[in-house]
């Protein structure tokens, strides 16, 4: 139909897995679900009456439009920052309703139609949609994977174009929960600031480490211009708040004018409401008592999927560092596509194959480490009996 704009051409067909699912649901059949990532669902414990009691401010009664969203939210962001190893001015953080929105603001600021923003691969599979949307195109670089993830800085140098406006990084990433590290960072920075490239990033998942210390923030980094995101949805837990934001930080030139730009995006869509935003400083509180549960769940789940592992030779799980989810090595059959929906259908096990992820080849599952202990311990079982 030529009604509609080519950037919405999609293939709008259930694939095969979510119409497995859909079937199973509807017969009522019992299911063990390994991809949970919706927090609210996970049995974790909430302070909620300090939650509903921030979201019922009488300030909120008054209308105060603010391009880059109310000061009081914003100074919260900057001492969140602050925690975590970054200088960031509150007027250089904009407030957003999702991370996928302030990636939209950050496309539509570098990006003329047909331009083009390196990603990683594997990662998180939303960036082809945010890109169609802003009628952006994406280049992949690939991560390689040698007793833990890194950047393939030869595969990222040649992705480059003269249309390349800004490589994406998350850090850490997901699925392969692996971090930028320093001096992947320093690497980073020098071909971005050689080049006149922005770098975009996602950080929701950086409070969640494995290892001792906390790895820091990029978002004080000032070599080349860098739009860092991140959002109550995994920090706190409360995806429903509809709260993120992005900072921006980087040379003054850059930073000054990517600001200004910024101002007059945000300023026509104002789109963030005035309980969440009174209510940030309170949520933002909540999320040391989220995170200590999460991560308990995430290191029982871990350990129970390394003592499995140990009880046979035929699958294996790769290093992870942070983040919710773990990757699977398995042997390859058939395609990961094919061996999750057998899963699904014969065995009642619900896992994402790595082609989700645009992992490079098959052999790959993707587990959630946030789900049920009981169901995550069942379903893990139930999957790796079918290798013996
Ligand atoms: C890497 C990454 N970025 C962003 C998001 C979504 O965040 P938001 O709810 O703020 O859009 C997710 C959600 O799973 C994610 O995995």
């Amino acid at each position: 139909m030529n009604m509609f704009a080519d950037r919405t051409k999609w293939n709008l067909a259930p694939n095969g897995l979510s119409e497995a699912l859909a079937r199973l649901r509807v017969a009522g059949k019992p299911l063990l679900d390994l991809t949970v990532s919706n927090p609210t669902e996970c049995g974790f414990a909430y302070d909620e009456r300090a939650i509903l009691e921030a979201l019922r401010n009488p300030a909120a009664l008054k209308y105060e439009p603010a391009p880059r969203g109310l000061a009081s939210a914003r100074q919260a962001v900057c001492e969140y920052y602050a925690e975590r190893g970054a200088t960031v001015g509150i007027d250089d953080i904009f407030l957003t309703t999702s991370t996928s929105e302030a990636y939209s603001y950050v496309f539509r600021l570098l990006c003329n139609p047909g331009d083009e923003i390196l990603v990683l691969a594997p990662s998180y599979p939303l960036f082809d949609f945010l890109a169609d949307i802003q009628d952006v195109k994406l280049r992949r670089y690939r991560l390689i994977y040698d007793h833990g993830w890194q950047i393939d800085f030869h595969a990222l140098e040649q992705a480059i174009t003269p249309r390349t406006r800004a490589i994406i990084i998350v850090h850490p990433n997901n699925p392969t929960g692996h971090y930028t590290k320093p001096a992947e960072a320093k690497k980073l920075n020098a071909i971005c600031a050689a080049r006149g490239l922005a770098i975009i990033a996602d950080e929701v998942f950086l409070d969640f480490h494995l290892g001792p210390e906390r790895p820091a923030s990029l978002a004080g980094n000032r070599d080349a211009l860098i739009f860092t995101l991140s959002g109550l949805s995994k920090i706190c837990g409360l995806p429903q708040m509809k709260v993120a934001w992005l900072a921006v930080s980087g040379p003054q030139d850059s930073k000054t004018e990517a600001l200004a730009r910024l101002e007059v995006i945000a300023d026509t869509y104002l789109s963030m409401n005035a309980p969440g935003q009174l209510a940030i400083p309170t949520l933002l509180a909540q999320s040391a008592a989220f995170q200590q549960q999460l991560m308990a769940r995430v290191r029982r789940n871990l350990a129970e999927l390394d003592r499995q592992l140990s009880l046979q030779k035929i699958c294996s799980r790769l290093e992870v560092e942070g983040g919710w989810y773990a990757v699977l090595r398995v042997p390859v059959t058939r395609s990961d596509e094919d061996l999750a929906l057998s899963l699904l259908t014969d065995c009642g096990v619900y896992v994402h194959p790595g082609h989700f992820y645009d992992f490079s080849s098959d052999g790959y599952l993707v587990v959630s480490l946030i789900s049920s202990q009981r169901e995550f311990s069942m379903g893990l079982k139930t999957l790796l009996v079918q290798f013996h």
